[in-house]
């Protein structure tokens, strides 16, 4: 698995929304911004490098990845449970794909406000729900099932996207807006639908037989192809600042 490859498909899902919530915290006018669990940079590397961009990963593969996608930014190898930055140090800080991972989110938004200058902004851009995913047909519900188990397996909180409002008021971050993403509803293209079926193929397997792994592939395509295919995760967003202390 090209893991950058799979992180740029997935900040596409975000890339409106990540437009829109930059503008309205003046990204261009930031002097320091900080990215949480930044992986191997999909996100860092499209922000502007006249701010002091910085990055933190539990990851080293993932942060080496990240030094060549983003060589001008500050990362730091360690973890979002206890941030290694002064307080009151960045004016905006944010994670992507992040919490459903971490044992203590509520930690780590404490961390994130920690870190963040009075008057700063905290976002969390994306955290799935797949306790409410929807699969159509029919047939592919299995899919999501087996799917969202095997996340759990993996470490991961699958539903965390549903509670990130409540975290937030939990860690005391005063929210600004929070929703979920919209869809993009074209469907994924050949390449992006191979590669998805690459991370279901190695999610599943040992779970199931390959042959019914094989089916619900199959299955999947049909659907794509005859326009019945409905596949959605509402991914959650949250927008905070450290104002009004
Ligand atoms: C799904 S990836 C998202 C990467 C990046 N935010 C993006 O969207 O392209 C989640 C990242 O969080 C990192 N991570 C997980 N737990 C962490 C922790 N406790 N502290 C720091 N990073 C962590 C992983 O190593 C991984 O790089």
């Amino acid at each position: 698995m090209n893991w950058h490859t799979r992180y740029t498909q997935q900040a596409k899902w975000s890339r409106d929304l990540r437009a829109y919530l930059f503008h309205k915290v003046g990204l261009h006018e930031a002097r320091r911004v900080l990215e949480i669990g930044c992986g191997t940079g999909a996100i860092l590397s499209e922000l502007p490098d006249h701010i002091q961009l910085q990055g933190l990963d539990i990851d080293p593969a993932a942060l080496a990845q990240c030094r060549i996608h983003v060589p001008t930014a500050s990362l730091i190898q360690g973890n979002a449970l206890q941030l290694p930055y002064l307080d009151n140090s960045v004016d905006i800080v944010y994670c992507h794909y992040l919490l459903l991972w971490v044992r203590d989110p509520i930690q780590v938004l404490l961390e994130m406000k920690r870190v963040t200058r009075p008057g700063g902004h905290i976002l969390a851009f994306a955290e799935p729900d797949y306790a409410a995913r929807i699969d159509k047909p029919d047939e592919l519900i299995p899919l999501g099932k087996w799917q969202t188990e095997s996340l759990k397996k993996q470490g991961a909180d699958p539903g965390v996207g549903a509670r990130l409002a409540a975290l937030f008021f939990e860690a005391g971050i005063n929210m600004i807006e929070t929703g979920t993403i919209q869809p993009v509803d074209t469907g994924p293209s050949p390449e992006e639908w191979s590669r998805e079926w690459e991370i279901i193929e190695s999610d599943l397997q040992g779970a199931l037989a390959d042959k019914d792994i094989q089916k619900m592939k199959h299955l999947d395509q049909r659907a794509w192809a005859r326009g019945e295919r409905v596949f959605h995760v509402p991914t959650y967003f949250a927008w905070g600042c450290t104002c009004h202390e």
